[in-house]
């Protein structure tokens, strides 16, 4: 895998301990409150089982799946729920957690589905986040890093399904993705 990379953009342990922050600090404003974390499969399983892990309060944990890209680098804006969630979310608090945040679309779309079903509160965890490439305006309410414009694999991340288990986060080279 690592001959199809550029170099690690952030590492294994400095996401780690982001994670360790980002917990602690979902600990302190949900303290009390009946907390959901919604894990939005595949490529934020890493980060949402570490960010599970990481929170210390009560907290149940669930996972949705959504259609993806396909092996492509580019958002469709198309979303079609494949997996959805078991419990109910009426009057709960619900966290997603995103691998990254990149046109806004899919945030933008789990934000509106969610909310239908009349949750206390909504908010977003994102592990990366490249704002530079926002189309739609999403808030993002917990971010691990700010990335510039690269493609990036690895801690769950992939391209056409492979490089998701590369301990890195690391920029892809463009050759791998424009062959
Ligand atoms: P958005 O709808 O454009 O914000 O895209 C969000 C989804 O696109 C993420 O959940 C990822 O699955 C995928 N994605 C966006 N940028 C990257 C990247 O750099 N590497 C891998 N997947 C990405
Ligand atoms: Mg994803």
């Amino acid at each position: 895998m690592l001959q199809d990379v550029d170099r690690i953009l952030v590492s294994h342990e400095q996401v780690q301990s982001k994670i360790q922050e980002l917990g602690a600090q979902i600990s302190k404003d949900y303290a009390g409150k009946d907390l959901v974390l919604v894990g939005i499969l595949k490529g934020a399983a890493l980060f949402t089982s570490d960010l599970f892990r990481a929170i210390t309060i009560p907290c149940e944990l669930d996972f949705m799946r959504i259609s993806s890209y396909g092996a492509s680098t580019k958002s469709t804006g198309v979303h079609r729920v494949l997996l959805d969630l078991d419990y109910t979310l009426e009057g709960r608090h619900v966290l997603i957690a995103e691998d990254i945040v990149d046109t806004g679309l899919t945030i933008k779309f789990l934000r509106e589905y969610l909310a239908q079903r009349s949750p206390a509160s909504l908010r977003v965890a994102a592990l990366l986040d490249k704002p530079s490439r926002r189309k739609v305006d999403v808030q993002v309410d917990y971010r691990g890093f700010e990335i510039p414009d690269y493609f990036v694999v690895g801690n769950g991340l992939d391209f056409a399904e492979k490089y998701r288990n590369l301990r890195d986060i690391c920029v892809l080279k463009p050759e791998v993705y424009n062959k």
